[in-house]
């Protein structure tokens, strides 16, 4: 038995996903699988720096040292042979936090903010919450159900709408894509003739599966890094996201002035302590602990497809290269997301996303997070298939 496997109680420890149905309009006692958090605890070495933090007993401000720096700077140096300067990060309590600074850094009210749905619901709400246009190029899902970049309508886009903002989100959420390094160079090149900032949100860089290869947007050629915010985290690889710290590498010097000016007008200095002591640990002596996570959900993925196609051969999973959320294409069963709530909540008893949080390009597709221990994944898998099975009679 792995460690992965053991099921922790997590109700009643505020925990959003789980203490919080009623607020948000959901029974009580669903199979939580929808926020991206994790139900395993973060990897030891970050729980003993944190418990030492703790008996010290004195929690006062604190701001990140060179060991911090160079703990991240050499995570992304040997993970993605991507090697940044350490001036060139900037902290920041959240990376949907550092999405609405570079929208109103790098836009005035009115822009034109591109971004590709289906695509994680915040993308969507730091562009029309700042008072900017929301600009999209859909992805397309292919007949081999892989979804991909229309390049012809991206450029268009960007041209029609003099778009000068992208948010590229690098693995992407909620369709799994780990774009290779053609598409994103091409990607790149368009934002690069049209003067175009990308903001590369790479949260999920540490999760690819076997054969999918992660590449940092601004590793690909030196003019890219000039243009790009980079956004990192080591919230969703070691389950840190309730200590809110995130690493912004902008190693252009003006945009990472135009930044940071704008996190000062929101009164925001430095870091919490929790955060700083989490990050260092995590990055510093995390990565076995991350890898044999990786092995684990990929057997989570293992599970959930053969059990769609033995099981629920109606529902189709869009194979992901990355994340452990996993897009659901359900139109065969629902129509509406009235209809999906019927199944997946009232009938089998899973809090899942609806894929219309995503775009409206998500209608009849659910979004599940499967980095929870393998029997709390297998008992969802047997509800939705009775309910599957009583919901098309
Ligand atoms: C693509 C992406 N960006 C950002 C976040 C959240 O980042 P944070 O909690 O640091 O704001 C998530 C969480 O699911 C995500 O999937």
């Amino acid at each position: 038995m792995s460690d992965f496997d053991r099921v922790l109680e997590r109700r009643n420890t505020d925990s959003l996903k789980y203490d919080f149905a009623a607020a948000r309009g959901m029974p009580e006692g669903l199979i939580p699988l929808w926020v991206a958090d994790m139900d395993f605890s973060a990897p030891e070495p970050v729980r003993e720096a944190l418990s030492r933090a703790v008996s010290h007993g004195i929690f006062g401000y604190t701001m990140p040292r060179a060991d911090y720096y160079d703990t991240v700077t050499e995570w992304f140096a040997r993970r993605y042979g991507y090697a940044f300067r350490r001036e060139h990060i900037v902290t920041t309590p959240g990376i949907v936090f550092a999405l609405a600074m570079a929208v109103r850094a790098f836009t005035g009210e009115g822009d034109g903010v591109l971004i590709q749905r289906p695509v994680y619901y915040p993308f969507t709400e730091v562009i029309s919450d700042n008072k900017r246009r929301i600009i999209n190029s859909p992805l397309i899902l292919n007949a081999a159900g892989r979804y991909e970049t229309d390049f012809d309508d991206f450029e268009r886009q960007i041209v029609e709408n003099d778009v000068r903002l992208f948010l590229l989100c690098s693995p992407h959420n909620p369709i799994g894509r780990v774009w290779s390094a053609a598409e994103l160079e091409r990607v790149g090149d368009i934002c690069a003739r049209h003067g175009c900032v990308v903001v590369s949100d790479e949260i999920h860089c540490d999760f690819t599966y076997p054969g999918a290869k992660h590449t940092m947007f601004p590793s690909i050629k030196e003019g890219f890094a000039k243009n790009c915010v980079l956004c990192t985290a080591p919230s969703k690889s070691f389950n840190l996201a309730g200590l809110q710290i995130s690493n912004i590498v902008i190693s252009n010097s003006t945009l990472r002035r135009a930044f940071k000016a704008e996190i000062a007008k929101t009164g925001y200095s430095q870091p919490s302590l929790p955060g700083v002591v989490a990050c260092k640990a995590a990055y510093g002596s995390g990565g076995a602990w991350l890898d044999e996570l990786k092995s684990y959900i990929h057997g989570n993925l293992n599970l959930l497809r053969d059990f769609l196609r033995e099981r629920i051969p109606q529902i189709k999973l869009i194979e992901p290269e990355g994340t452990y959320l996993i897009w659901l294409d359900m139109r065969e069963i629902v129509k509406n997301a009235a209809d999906a709530r019927r199944l997946i909540v009232e009938k089998a008893g899973l809090w899942l996303d609806d894929g219309t949080m995503f775009g409206s390009e998500g209608e009849g597709f659910q979004r599940i997070n499967i980095a929870c221990p393998r029997s709390v994944l297998r008992e969802a898998l047997e509800n939705l298939a009775a309910a599957v099975n009583c919901f098309i009679k």
